[in-house]
């Protein structure tokens, strides 16, 4: 999983192969994603654009930001901070795993007809499809709103890690060790994907805790799940790495610039 995370981009160009043949392989993938750190587990859906087509919403993402053939994959969530925060780090794992397989995708939170996907999907209550992964093969040929979207998010530039991880407190980045597996393991986090490329996330190590905190003044429901995509790649890699350890909610640090989120507690 460290080299997909290491080199999975976004795609918004893809073929017109259809997933047909994959389906069985993605079902598998999205019954092994579906549980976080945090404890809930969450049903991933997959709907194909035939389906689309089939209930009336033809094309799911607007703008024409996908072109080519996919198929999306979502789940239906509680509209709480965990509930978010879960998403992102299964969606995410789904992701990975799919990058792994050679198929492409593109998260979305505001480019897709979300009223019209919930409608068609949401039972009473408070439940959300906050967003949704649009999956497929790969086209060699960027569409020309591929272009205009990574002109401006700029998906390349990622923040260097003296800006992300933080030694006790938020005064002093953390001295890496190079080439170890702490680096490897940050580097993930670095590498993983957000809304507008914001990279919101922040790690502050102290003794051998790793507290996750948000960098805003106004939390939205994209950056809980920016969130839990940081969390997910800290967890694939250092799973990977064999560094042991489990996630507990602590109270360490306040302040007002940061929200306090979960804390990896690293075994000695
Ligand atoms: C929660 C979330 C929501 C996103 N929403 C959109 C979107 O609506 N439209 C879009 O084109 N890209 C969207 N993206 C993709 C980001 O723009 C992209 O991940 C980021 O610019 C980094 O680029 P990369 O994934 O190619 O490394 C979203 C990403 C995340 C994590």
């Amino acid at each position: 999983m460290i080299e997909a995370m290491m080199t999975r981009h976004s795609i918004r160009s893809f073929s017109n192969e259809s997933l047909q043949k994959k389906r069985e392989l993605i079902d598998q993938i999205c019954r092994e994603s579906i549980k976080g750190p945090l404890g809930h587990s969450i049903e991933l859906l997959q709907v194909s654009p035939q389906e689309l087509q089939k209930r009336g919403i033809g094309q799911l993402a607007t703008f024409g930001v996908i072109s080519g053939s996919a198929n999306y994959l979502f789940g239906i969530i509680p509209d709480t901070r965990a509930g978010l925060v879960n998403y992102g780090y299964a969606i995410e794992k789904a992701a990975i795993a799919l990058w792994k397989e050679g198929i492409g995708s593109c998260w979305l939170g505001g480019m897709f007809k979300k009223q019209k996907l919930e409608a068609l999907y949401l039972m009473k209550g408070q439940r959300v499809i906050p967003a949704v992964l649009a999956i497929g093969m790969p086209h060699e040929e960027k569409s020309f709103v591929e272009r205009i979207v990574k002109i401006a998010t700029r998906p390349a530039d990622r923040k260097p890690l003296t800006e992300l991880i933080f030694d006790r407190d938020f005064q002093q980045p953390l001295k890496i060790k190079p080439d170890s597996k702490w680096e490897t393991v940050f580097t993930c986090v670095q590498r993983g994907p957000s809304a507008r490329n914001a990279q919101p996330w922040r790690i502050v190590k102290e003794y051998n805790y790793y507290h996750f905190y948000l960098e805003t003044k106004d939390e939205t429901e994209m950056n809980r799940i920016d969130m839990g995509i940081a969390i997910c790649h800290f967890d694939l890699a250092r799973l990977e790495l064999e560094i042991e350890g489990s996630w507990h909610v602590r109270r360490p640090l306040e302040d007002p610039r940061y929200r306090y989120f979960i804390t990896f507690v690293r075994e000695k």
